[in-house]
């Protein structure tokens, strides 16, 4: 199939391409579009034939559930069953925004969506053309992040098309999107909430508003300091040149790899001084790090290096996703 790329401006998208993409999604076909987090893959999400095409497009295991997506609040019944009070007060604070909230599923969700589980993630993107693109096609949007399975996620139409061009519909190109790491994923069929996946709202801003927060048995807090070893990490958000991380600035990993006579790119905070490493200097403050560090991963990916050393931000809360992100690229 031929892929089509329609421009929209990310601030005030044009109601002509989002018409033409929410006709595609309504029809049953595949749209790439712009979230604030990074661009998702979309789908009808009550229709289970569109949903198989997100999984044979992505190469993606059935068994990893997606993500709905909807316009409003109010558009949440569609899909959940159940509404506690503290989804209305997460809600009602952090939507739209990077935050997705696990609940009981309606029958209607077909299985493919929920990894045939009874259980449905759902929320609310902030991203203009992402939420004109779900009001105007008026259904609930299946979307993982717009990569082959197991891939960096793409934070540009660019990277979408490194993967899936010919393979779906069509993508609404808005150009970079802000945020850079994928939402939260809060589970809330348990008591209390427990964090899936670490993403760009941070566990403290949710413990603000619910109170305490677990990951696995233990308090978010704990949980980061208490490392699993690398091998237990799936294998995710990774290019396809082996990527080693380092905690401190990675500096004596680079070297000896360079002594062993191996090409050498480095993911750094500090200054560019080596020579004969390619080097990726990276913003120092969370929001600068997270919406340049996929762009990053790309880039040194198509830079034909041996080894991406990676110097870790350090172990604190507003740093989770991305310590989260580059372990997982470089677990086995
Ligand atoms: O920022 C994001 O969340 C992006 C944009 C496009 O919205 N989407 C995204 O989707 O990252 P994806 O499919 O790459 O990641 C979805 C995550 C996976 O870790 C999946 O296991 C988890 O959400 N998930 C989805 N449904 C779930 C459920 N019912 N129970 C537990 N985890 C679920
Ligand atoms: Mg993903």
């Amino acid at each position: 199939m031929k892929t089509e790329t329609l421009a929209v401006a990310p601030d005030r998208p044009d109601a002509e391409p989002i018409a033409r993409a929410a006709a595609v999604l309504r029809a049953g076909g595949l749209v790439a579009f712009p979230t604030e987090t990074v661009y998702g893959l979309g789908a009808n999400a009550l229709d289970a034939g569109a949903v198989a095409g997100i999984f044979a497009a992505k190469g993606r295991p059935a068994h990893n559930p997606l993500i709905v997506h909807v316009a409003d609040t109010a558009s949440v019944f569609s899909v959940v069953a159940s509404w506690p009070e503290t989804a209305a007060r997460l809600a009602g604070r952090f939507w739209p925004g990077p935050l997705t909230l696990v609940l009981p599923k309606r029958p209607a969700v077909p299985d493919a969506v929920t990894g045939g589980g009874p259980t449905v993630a759902v929320r609310v993107p902030a991203h203009p053309a992402a939420l004109a693109l779900l009001r105007a096609a008026g259904v609930p949007v299946a979307a993982p992040s717009a990569n082959r399975s197991g891939g960096i996620s793409p934070t540009r139409a660019e990277h979408v098309l490194l993967g899936l061009d010919g393979r779906i519909d069509m993508i609404l190109d808005a150009g970079p999107v802000p945020g850079g790491l994928e939402s939260t994923v809060l589970d809330l069929t348990t008591s209390p909430p427990r964090l899936l996946r670490p993403g760009l709202l941070s566990p403290r801003e949710i413990e603000k508003v619910i109170g305490l927060v677990t990951r696995g048995s233990r308090p978010v807090a704990e949980a980061e300091v208490v490392l699993p070893s690398p091998g237990m990490l799936s294998r995710h958000y990774a290019p396809r040149t082996p990527l080693e991380c380092a905690e401190g600035d990675g500096r004596a990993c680079v070297e000896e790899l360079l002594r062993s006579g191996l090409r050498v790119a480095w993911l750094t905070f500090g200054p560019a001084d080596l020579r004969d490493v390619v080097m990726v200097p990276m913003p120092r403050d969370p929001a600068g790090y997270a919406a340049r560090l996929y762009a990053a991963l790309h880039e040194l990916d198509a830079a034909g290096v041996d080894r991406i050393v990676a110097a870790l931000p350090p172990p604190a809360d507003e740093w989770l996703a991305a310590r989260d992100r580059l372990r997982r690229a470089a677990a086995p």
